[in-house]
């Protein structure tokens, strides 16, 4: 058939492009396309297998987020032991292993050694096998278990962007390398990830991470293979093994047969000829460790020969020919002071540890977040303890545990959290079922501080200018310059010196020109570029109003399906809670907090003020089909021909929702193949279950 051999060829011309763009943006940190034009490639590939569902590989790009692993994990033996390595933590103790390697060897030969750095994750062994067009494909994942034996963890892998789901025979030729073989390799949680999911642990009221080895660890351990997809884990391949031994005369032609295969290596690694070599290698990496974006505890040193390897053979536990640089930990203990109390955008007050300055990993910490009252009470914290403070991923330091011995006696002071809040003096409230206590006074000088700061940042209404000083004059307080920290009452609550300028965000396109003159360090130069900005974000939209005013959990993308259902603001501000939650995504809380926000005299107030001060309140309608108008769907399992991306937009833009988990309230579960518990869940609750037919026939309406 002559089209579907044109189809074939387009799909795997599409693949193709696809695996380079990933590559180039993955590997080599040097995209060359955008997002979005990586995203149209990815929906036309979608588009054409779901026409063509026969041509869908496992490899495919599309198919990196698969079926469910389905209870538990299976244990698989490793081809050869995952075996751990001997710490050093001083030269010393290297050049002693450097002597006891070469009296290993004989006394004439000389001895190479890599560097690499030691990434702080958990480590993972992907096995390739042949495929039919000459490719390997990633037949499993493994973790490394007791070291014998291992979790597979494969369908979770199979969504790690850096890691390939295939080689091409090409890729293989370069790299000189057969169709099946062993990669091992590390997985790190990049720190801007682990920050991100430690805020949605304690937003749900769960007690966050305590670094990102954790996250990683307790990521790849996860049995929704979406929630691992989002997570952005990262792995980096170290070893290359067949049949359970090393490919490659070297390591260092190991790292660069991987790099040539398309495995995300390290690029912080470096072949010295001897122990002086290392030493140097390990000065220039320390420092490295406040910018790098991932964890990293140390440097492994390998002897780069890899009949040398063999010859030194290995001990017990641990090869005889690596070690563990161990960096000097970044966590230290010291005494808190005293905790005061931070009020956010939207109210939340959050305690903040006032620490006996002390140095950790080249920083002097001073602060630690304490999340919220119910992490208070789980560390069992008082004022005057000793406690072990952490610096992880996190810029924000954190108090792990509280340290008692003689050294370190108890303190005394319990933790009050207050009643009122610290800035306005409002009764704190806390919604049953949440974790934080909220100021909910809208005019609270905390709150409106931090809402105009939220409105001008990048992302939302981007007003140049606008950033902590500017604002802070505006509001009439004490500006801060340069990083210095603004001074304070006792509480924490700024000190205000003259009338305010502004009182709200409606206030700003209120703003005249003398008014900004008569700040400090502002001349017309500042003036009017702020007043342009100002001016310029009036056509943002609706979407970006939305985001700008704060509602809470309406974020970038809800913001912005809302605009596009509603359209106007008027549209909006009438909607009852079954209208809003008729919007793709919106589930039930959401829709109450918009019902409640607009309810909020005040918040009318603002929005009418914004409208007559010329802010634009509209967004282009997207319609959305009605056929499927109101109706709860849960996806399990593999569809014969569509993916599981393509079945929820297919619903979606029928007017479906497609939500993650089984209740009373799902209309209907569209099961496949390999259905799990979300199938039997829906047997019991006497949910009407479809198959990919079934899903079809009520699309067509
Ligand atoms: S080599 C037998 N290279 O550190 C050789 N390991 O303390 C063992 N690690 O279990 C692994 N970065 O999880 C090697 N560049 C690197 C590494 C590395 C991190 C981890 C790995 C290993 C542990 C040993």
């Amino acid at each position: 058939m002559a089209t579907a051999h044109t189809a074939e060829e387009q799909i795997e011309k599409l693949r193709e492009e696809i695996r380079h763009h990933e590559y180039l943006y993955y590997m080599l940190d040097a995209p060359e396309i955008s997002d979005a034009q990586y995203d149209a490639l990815m929906n036309q590939l979608k588009k054409l297998e779901a026409e063509h569902p026969g041509l869908i590989t496992p490899d495919s790009p599309t198919q990196r987020v698969g079926g469910k692993p389905g209870g538990g994990f299976a244990k698989v033996a490793h081809s050869r032991p995952m075996l751990s390595l001997d710490n050093a933590y001083n030269a010393e103790e290297l050049r002693a292993w450097d002597s006891r390697v070469r009296t290993g060897l004989s006394s004439s030969e000389s001895v190479k050694y890599v560097c690499e750095l030691k990434l702080d994750g958990l480590s993972m062994a992907l096995q390739y096998t042949a495929a039919q067009d000459g490719s390997a494909r990633l037949q499993r994942g493994l973790t490394r278990g007791d070291g014998t034996t291992g979790e597979d963890v494969t369908t979770n892998v199979r969504t790690i962007r850096s890691v390939p789901l295939s080689v091409s025979a090409k890729k293989l030729a370069a790299a000189k390398l057969p169709q099946d073989f062993e990669v091992r390799g590390e997985v790190v949680l990049p720190h801007v990830a682990f920050v991100k999911m430690n805020e949605e642990r304690v937003a749900q009221g769960m007690a966050p991470a305590a670094n990102p080895r954790n996250a990683a660890a307790g990521t790849i351990r996860t049995l929704e293979p979406n929630i691992v997809a989002q997570r952005r884990l990262d792995l980096y391949a170290y070893f290359l093994l067949r049949d359970g031994e090393t490919l490659l005369p070297t390591h260092t032609e190991t790292l660069e047969a991987l790099r040539t295969a398309g495995f995300r290596v390290n690029p912080h690694a470096k072949t010295v000829k001897n122990i002086d070599g290392v030493i140097e290698f390990i000065a220039a990496a320390e420092p490295l460790r406040e910018t790098l974006g991932y964890e990293i505890d140390g440097v492994v040193i390998k002897v780069d020969s890899t009949a040398q390897q063999r010859r030194l053979g290995f001990t017990g536990k641990a090869p005889r020919w690596a070690i563990a640089y161990k960096f000097a930990a970044r966590a230290a203990v010291t005494k808190l002071e005293d905790v005061h109390f931070q009020v956010g955008r939207t109210g939340k007050v959050t305690p903040v540890a006032v620490l006996v300055p002390v140095l950790i990993g080249g920083t002097t910490v001073t602060r630690a977040t304490l999340h919220n009252a119910d992490e208070i009470a789980r560390l069992g914290v008082k004022i005057g303890d000793s406690v072990q403070v952490e610096r992880g991923g996190d810029v924000i330091p954190k108090i792990v545990e509280v340290v008692e011995d003689k050294q370190h006696p108890r303190g005394n002071k319990e933790i009050v959290f207050p009643s009122t809040c610290p800035v306005c003096g409002t009764e704190l409230v806390r919604v049953e079922g949440e974790v934080d206590w909220r100021c909910i006074n809208n005019s609270c000088p905390a709150r409106v501080r931090e809402e105009l700061l939220h409105w001008a940042s990048r992302g939302v209404m981007n007003i140049e200018g606008l950033g902590d000083a500017m604002v802070a004059q505006l509001l009439g307080q004490a500006p801060t310059f340069d990083g210095e920290t603004a001074e304070v009452t006792e509480e924490g609550a700024p000190i205000t010196t003259r009338k305010p300028l502004i009182y709200n965000i409606a206030d700003l396109y209120r703003l005249k020109r003398e008014q900004l003159l008569g700040l400090e360090r502002v001349g017309e130069k500042t003036a009017d570029a702020l007043l342009a900005q100002i001016d310029r974000s009036c056509s943002a939209g609706l979407a970006r109003v939305l985001l700008g005013l704060g509602i809470r959990f309406v974020g970038e993308r809800t913001a912005q399906l809302l605009a596009q259902h509603f359209g106007s603001i008027e549209a909006l501000k009438k909607a009852t809670a079954e209208e809003l939650e008729a919007v793709n995504e919106v589930g039930p809380k959401v829709a109450q907090a918009i019902v409640e926000f607009f309810a909020i005299e005040k918040n009318q107030q603002l929005i009418s003020d914004l409208e007559s001060l010329g802010l634009k309140m509209t967004a282009e309608k997207k319609v959305v089909g009605t056929a499927l108008n109101g109706l709860t769907f849960v996806l399990t399992g593999t569809l014969p021909n569509l993916t599981r991306d393509e079945a929820k937009e297919r619903i979606e833009a029928a007017g479906g929702k497609v939500s993650g988990s089984v209740s009373k309230k799902t209309s209907f579960v569209v099961a496949g193949e390999e259905a799990g518990s979300k199938l039997e869940k829906a047997q019991s609750l006497g949910v009407k279950i479809l198959d990919e037919e079934g899903l079809l026939e009520l699309l067509k309406g």
